[in-house]
């Protein structure tokens, strides 16, 4: 109906339109908002696992320049918690800190400085002195905890069928078991907040994933209304899922403000980024398959081993995928966590799948070898057109035809089943593949749009609460509007991450783009409809919105709109789906290994914009490599803190850990998904990364790698 602007509508290649901004600097981060009469926060961490403080000791700190307060928990303000015990950790969960002498992990806030200036708080901060009675056993080795795992509340295990019957009837049978390490998010831009509290009401600049829930968990803190808290993100320098919780710096920042009457800044350091924002914890996951020599699946497990704190519970659903990935007439899905003195992990990169996808496609593979069957015919074989966890179709679903062009792309044919038979010098070359998928959902989404029309031309502005964590909002977001209002996209004006604006999801969990997308079409759409319909003008008549404004004799028009999912989508799976295929080759004296080059294929819908959904995939395959390669965070076994402590020894992978990467969009039409037919793809290019790489290292050494990060010595 509307003029298809290809230049600038959905589905053009057009650069970030936020990308000048940030390339002068001009993109405004949470502490670079100009804030007047600021004071600076910093954060005090416990250095105990377990125990309690029983001496403090702040004259010191207290008496230096600058120093404007030492808080405690003897003078912190009392705060609002769930009473209940261990209450599950959500994006909206209120969070109590410095409420007790009780320390729960190494590194927990115990107290915060605040001063005139950043540094002398840093400083002030070091002079504090708790003294601790110190519990003399607290729960930091997984290994030898594992009698205290209990079933968690937050997610039920499942079953279909009968596995016994299912591993009876297998010709093979595999029982594996791979371990991922405790990991940390780590986006660039550390979390950060000004906080100003004033009559009662909050002004947060904070970089967060999610402004409205940000808004309640503040709210229900501090048991003030969600309209005295105001909360402005509108440039998020990453975040992958640990700034979809309101952090307790944010309390901290705001509990400060409201004793001293002015605007605290508070930013995490990179050391406090492993312990004061969430985590991937460790997992343990066994994987039991049963198979014919034909290669139908009979029987697959996946049951999860990992931990939580002791004061609250999160569970990643690791097992998730192995519900609705295959064909499998016996499934059987368990957790288990074992409550650690370590902080609550929360969602990391593609949680359950990023995890989960690492066991499953690595046993996929150690089946289909024991069948002698390619990996990639496995695959196909066990297809499924319906999500027999969820007992409902998919509401579409190209795995094959991913893998099938992967497949031909990356000339997996010129690959032997055989490990070792193909080298070149000291190298042994190995070819891998992984399927991947990525729960793609979809949540109401409002927005606004304003038109104004000046010299014959007009101008929109979307608004919306929605966030750019560094994906590309702000560009899918003008692109739409530009579709459906028929305007070049450099008339579009978006504004984002304030909680004055119309309600999102925010960005986490591949939901943003389809979702906040859909909000700002319908707000469009309604602008357009009532302009119409006001003049008596039928829906289907193509006329530019400029003329519409002048029958409406109107210079500035505004109208808001709201998707939300369809019946249909309730009855569906929605699911973005692909394949990573991978050559990877190892040192056969070393172990040292490189990636050499990638197939990416995704079928995600419809691709609101290939440049930056091709940055999307290529950040998921990175965040891959990291997992595979190099990311892990240690624990001291004896004292329970991370020795993992910078970036310095948390290694993410640079360019040169790069494969050469090919990513390749498969067309996808699904009109189930949404009326935009987009599915996410935020998290789908990390799904597959890890199984894919050490599948490939064990068709080159012959070596099965369960246990990552994969590391040189590991390999000899
Ligand atoms: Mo994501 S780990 O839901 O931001």
């Amino acid at each position: 109906m509307m003029n298809t602007l290809k230049a600038s509508g959905v589905g053009a290649s057009i650069n970030r339109v936020e990308g000048r901004l940030k390339v002068r600097g001009m993109a405004k981060y949470a502490t670079e908002f100009p804030v007047e009469n600021k004071a600076f926060a910093q954060g005090i961490n416990s250095t105990i696992a377990k125990g309690e403080i029983i001496a403090i000791d702040s004259s010191e700190a207290e008496g230096l320049d600058g120093v404007l307060a030492v808080i405690t928990y003897k003078n912190a303000e009392k705060l609002n918690h769930l009473e209940e015990e261990m209450p599950l950790l959500a994006t909206t969960t209120i969070a109590p800190v410095l409420q007790s002498a009780k320390v729960n992990y190494y590194g927990e806030y115990v107290g915060v400085v605040v001063a005139e200036t950043f540094e002398q708080a840093q400083y002030a901060a070091r002079l504090v002195k708790f003294e601790y009675k110190e519990d003399p056993d607290p729960t930091i080795r997984f290994d030898e905890s594992k009698s205290k795992a209990y079933k968690p509340k937050g997610n039920s295990d499942y079953l279909r069928g009968d596995m016994e019957a299912g591993l009876a009837e297998a010709d093979e049978t595999l029982d594996a078991t791979y371990i991922t390490p405790i990991e940390h998010h780590h986006p660039m831009e550390l979390h950060a907040i000004i906080a100003s509290w004033e009559n009662g009401k909050v002004t947060a600049y904070s970089s967060q994933q999610m402004v409205n829930e940000s808004t309640i968990a503040i709210a229900d803190t501090f048991q003030i209304p969600k309209k005295d808290v105001r909360v402005i993100t509108p440039f998020v320098g990453g975040g992958f899922g640990s700034k979809l919780n309101t952090e307790r710096h944010v309390i901290l920042a705001i509990m400060a403000s409201k004793l001293l009457g002015r605007p605290v800044q508070m930013t995490v350091t990179r050391q406090q980024m492993f312990t004061n924002t969430g985590m991937r914890q460790q997992n343990e996951q066994r994987m039991q398959l049963g198979a014919k020599m034909d290669g139908s699946l009979t029987a697959l497990s996946h049951d999860t081993l990992s931990h939580t704190s002791t004061y609250q519970e999160y569970q990643e659903p690791c097992g998730m995928i192995s519900k609705m990935l295959y064909q499998v007439p016996n499934n059987q899905i368990t957790y288990r966590l074992i409550p650690m003195n370590f902080q609550t992990p929360f969602a990391m990169r593609a949680p359950g799948e990023a995890t989960g996808s690492f066991a499953l496609e690595s046993a996929m593979d150690e089946m289909a070898w024991k069948l002698k069957m390619d990996p990639v015919d496995f695959r196909i074989k066990n297809d499924t057109q319906i999500d027999l966890g969820a007992d409902k179709p998919f509401s579409s679903r190209l795995l094959i035809e991913c893998l099938r062009i992967g497949a031909d792309k990356f000339g997996w044919e010129n690959r032997s089943m055989q490990p070792r038979s193909k080298q070149e010098g000291n190298w042994l070359i190995g070819y891998g593949v992984s399927a991947a998928s990525r729960n793609s959902p979809y949540q109401e989404s409002s927005s606004k749009v304003i038109l104004e029309l000046e010299n014959e031309k007009v101008y929109a502005t979307v608004q919306m609460d929605a966030t750019d964590i560094g994906t590309g909002s702000y560009t899918i977001i003008a692109q739409t509007a530009s579709e459906y209002l028929g305007v070049p996209v450099a008339q579009v004006t978006v504004e984002l991450g304030d909680s004055r604006f119309p309600i999102t999801p925010g960005s986490g969990g591949s939901w943003g783009a389809a979702s906040y997308c859909n909000g700002a079409r319908a707000a469009c759409q309604n602008a357009i409809d009532t302009l119409k319909q006001n003049k008596n003008i039928g829906k289907d008549q193509d006329i530019p919105v400029a003329e519409l404004l002048k029958q409406n004799k109107l210079k500035k028009y505004e109208a808001e709109g709201s998707a939300a999912p369809s019946e249909a989508f309730k009855k569906h799976s929605v699911f973005s789906f692909g394949a990573n295929f991978s050559e990877v080759w190892v040192d056969k004296h070393t172990g040292m290994y490189r990636i050499k080059r990638m197939v990416n294929v995704a079928s995600a819908g419809n691709i609101l914009n290939p440049k930056t959904a091709y940055g999307q995939i290529i950040g998921g395959l990175t965040m891959g490599v990291g997992m595979v390669l190099s990311e892990q965070t240690r624990v001291e076994p004896n004292f329970g803190n991370f020795i993992t402590r910078s970036l310095a020894d948390y290694h993410v992978p640079v360019n040169l850990d790069m494969a050469n990467i090919e990513v390749i969009f498969l067309p996808e039409e699904d009109k189930i998904a949404n009326e935009m037919g987009v599915k996410g793809i935020g998290e789908l290019g990390i799904t597959s990364v890890a199984a894919s790489v050490a599948n490939a290292i064990f068709n080159a050494t012959g070596k099965r790698m369960r246990h990552l990060p994969i590391t040189p010595e590991k390999l000899i």
